[in-house]
């Protein structure tokens, strides 16, 4: 009888067995459209092109890496002063983006483009990081989840594409890693699953739940790259 009522909170989260992360990831890949993901199930808004017809401009992908860079100048440096402890887990994990999206702002300085301050999205995501790293850490880790290993996925794809549409194919920094990504991954999921496995079910739940604001907060910085 007791292994039975196991069984069924098993099915109950989907991913639960194989760890917190693989919760994560249930959540955010059915967040996902069909054209971007097979896991996808969410339904395509009218003014939203799947990837292969984006049409990006190179002011508009300026835009997105300095946004982008404000958005990881805050959480690393959220991760360093970490206000709540369990963050120092997540210091120097080689996942870290703001030294090579400096790199890659400094490259197109040198090229002679304008670099303009940070705008809105970049902004407006940062406040609420810094927001939540004070008082909701599992929403908290809920974002910094998915801006990473978002960007180990479906970034990586934005960037080849982009690359190829106008930067003439040329790979920055932003997608460069240093060491093997796979195990880097490997290593932060770990270290995600365990300092998750000391929160409630229903700290778990509002990480969860957290996933949507993420895609809403990230989905305005990729915007840019369109604008
Ligand atoms: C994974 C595409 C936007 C979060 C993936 C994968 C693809 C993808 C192809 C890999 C699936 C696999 O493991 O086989 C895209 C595209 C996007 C996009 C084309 C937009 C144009 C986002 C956004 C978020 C997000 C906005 C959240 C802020 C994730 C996460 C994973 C993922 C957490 C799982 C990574 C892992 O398992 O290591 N995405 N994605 N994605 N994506 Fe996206």
């Amino acid at each position: 009888r007791a292994a039975a009522t196991v069984e069924k909170r098993k099915a109950f989260y989907p991913g639960e067995d194989k760890g917190f992360v693989e919760e994560m990831r249930f959540v955010a890949m059915k967040l996902h459209r069909k054209d971007q993901s097979s896991e996808g199930e969410k339904k395509a808004e009218a003014d939203d092109k799947p990837l292969a017809k984006w049409e990006p401009s190179l002011d508009g992908y300026i835009k997105f890496l300095v946004d982008s860079k404000a958005v990881y100048d805050t959480m690393e440096s959220i991760v360093q002063e970490a206000p709540h402890p369990s963050y120092a887990e997540f210091r120097n994990t080689g996942l870290e983006r703001a030294e090579a999206l400096a790199k890659d702002i400094e490259w197109f300085k040198e090229q002679g483009h304008e670099i303009p301050e940070p705008g809105e999205p970049g902004l407006t995501y940062s406040a609420l990081l810094k927001e939540l790293a004070e008082k909701d850490p599992p929403a908290f880790i809920c974002h910094f989840y998915n801006v990473y290993f978002a960007h180990s996925a479906g970034g990586r794809m934005i960037g080849r594409q982009v690359a190829d549409k106008v930067l003439g194919g040329r790979e920055l920094e932003f997608y460069k890693w240093d060491g093997d990504l796979k195990e880097i991954l490997a290593a932060v999921k770990e270290k995600l699953n365990k300092v998750s496995e000391n929160w409630t079910r229903d700290e778990k739940n509002r990480c969860l739940q957290e996933t949507e604001k993420s895609f809403k907060f990230s989905g305005k910085l990729l915007r840019l790259i369109v604008s």
